[in-house]
């Protein structure tokens, strides 16, 4: 291994002292593969067993926290009927030796109601997607907002139970969290929206909902997560100056990541083209050491996570679509095989991936994706 590989693989501890063995992560990637009524099927066992292991930790696919916010075939951790279930799959991702931390979801208004079970899908207001044939969602009222922040410490309850090392909340990629969070998709003006300061307050909530259940039921060191998308491009969006903002805001709770959702992880602005320094430096440089920062985005090869920790500043690493088609990738790292890597998946040659049929067919509909060839 290359010496200057070896920061890599130098254990971190969070604040909560849970420790994993070095700084990859699995990115959380939905596999489209869990039961229609939410259970996590054989396939997804199958799919994280041969993932797990080489990362410190393993961020799951989303889990949604109430019905009327699923994808069609996300797992499900919405009553207690679902912990056996989801006890499997933290078995099976903690007996490889990598830490298990379920992310947590709310879709929002990003699933249409044929996914929904013919529910209208729901948000902060009635305030389409900009998307092609997006539906209208409800505006939710103050008492379901109430509920659905009580739903995720419920959830987090659950994740305890199950045996989940963590959860992570899922505050990124446009979902019921960041919907709040928009300029764009909240215009309420009550309580929960209106201002910046104000829609604020329901992340803020989510958050304090979930770090009180950890301190209530959890009987061992639980790491608590928060991923969001630092800009949205829609008119008006999320600025980056919005999300230091909320940063600030959340880093007094008792969190142990931040998870900074990019495409690129050395990547600028989205909305002002004449600031060329990387978003994640301005966020590092923000937070700075009080909270961990987890980068992700288009990270292929080693040399790339090195370049990461050095420009960025920052300690921790995700690895996302890299992990579907090398799942050997932090191993083939650590023992010098690099050059084995694979960066291409073989349409006729996949089998010993162990990627379920329904996330095949998923990554398959959205080109560019993956590269398959
Ligand atoms: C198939 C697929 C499913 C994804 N599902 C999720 C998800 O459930 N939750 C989430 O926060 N991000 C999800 N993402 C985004 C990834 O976590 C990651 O941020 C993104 O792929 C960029 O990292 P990469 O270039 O290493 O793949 C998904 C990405 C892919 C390719």
């Amino acid at each position: 291994m290359k010496d200057n590989y070896a920061k890599l693989f130098e254990p971190f501890t969070f604040n909560s002292g849970a420790k994993i063995e070095n700084r990859f992560l699995m990115a959380p990637m939905t596999t489209a593969s869990s039961f229609e009524n939410g259970m996590i099927t054989t396939d997804e066992l199958m799919y994280y067993k041969r993932r797990s292991g080489g990362v410190g930790a393993v961020i799951t696919a989303c889990a949604h926290v109430r019905e009327d916010g699923k994808f069609k075939s996300s797992p499900s951790i919405s009553d207690d009927k679902f912990i056996p279930s989801l006890a499997k799959l933290a078995t099976e991702i903690k007996e490889t030796g990598s830490q298990a931390i379920l992310q947590i979801f709310h879709v929002g208004r990003m699933e249409p109601s044929s996914g929904l079970r013919g529910l209208q899908p729901v948000s902060a207001s009635a305030i389409p997607a900009e998307r092609p044939n997006a539906e209208v969602p409800r505006a939710l009222e103050s008492s379901e907002v109430e509920d659905i922040i009580k739903q995720f410490g419920e959830a987090t309850r659950r994740a305890i139970k199950a045996g989940f090392d963590g959860v992570e909340i899922h505050g990124a990629n446009t979902y019921l969290i960041q919907q709040f969070f928009s300029p764009h998709s909240n215009q309420r003006d009550d309580y929960w929206g209106g201002t910046l300061k104000k829609r604020m307050n329901f992340p803020i909530e989510v958050v304090r909902s979930v770090t009180d259940a950890v301190k209530k039921y959890a009987d061992r060191p639980f790491i608590t997560g928060y991923r969001l998308s630092p800009e949205e491009l829609e008119e008006p969006g999320i600025t980056l100056q919005d999300t230091l903002s909320l940063l600030k805001e959340l880093k007094v709770y008792p969190l142990d990541y931040f998870h900074i959702s990019l495409g690129n992880i050395f990547q600028s602005s989205l909305r002002n083209n004449e600031n060329e320094d990387p978003v994640l430096k301005m966020i590092q440089d923000e937070v700075g050491d009080d909270i961990p920062i987890i980068g992700v985005g288009n990270i292929i090869t080693p040399d790339d996570a090195v370049a990461a920790m050095d420009e960025l500043g920052i300690p921790l690493i995700a690895l996302g679509r890299e992990l579907i088609i090398e799942p050997d990738w932090v191993e083939k790292v650590s023992s010098g095989n690099i050059e084995t890597i694979h960066k291409v998946i073989e349409e006729n040659n996949y089998e010993n991936l162990a990627i379920p049929d329904a996330m095949w067919e998923y990554v398959k509909e959205r080109p560019g994706w993956l590269p398959i060839v």
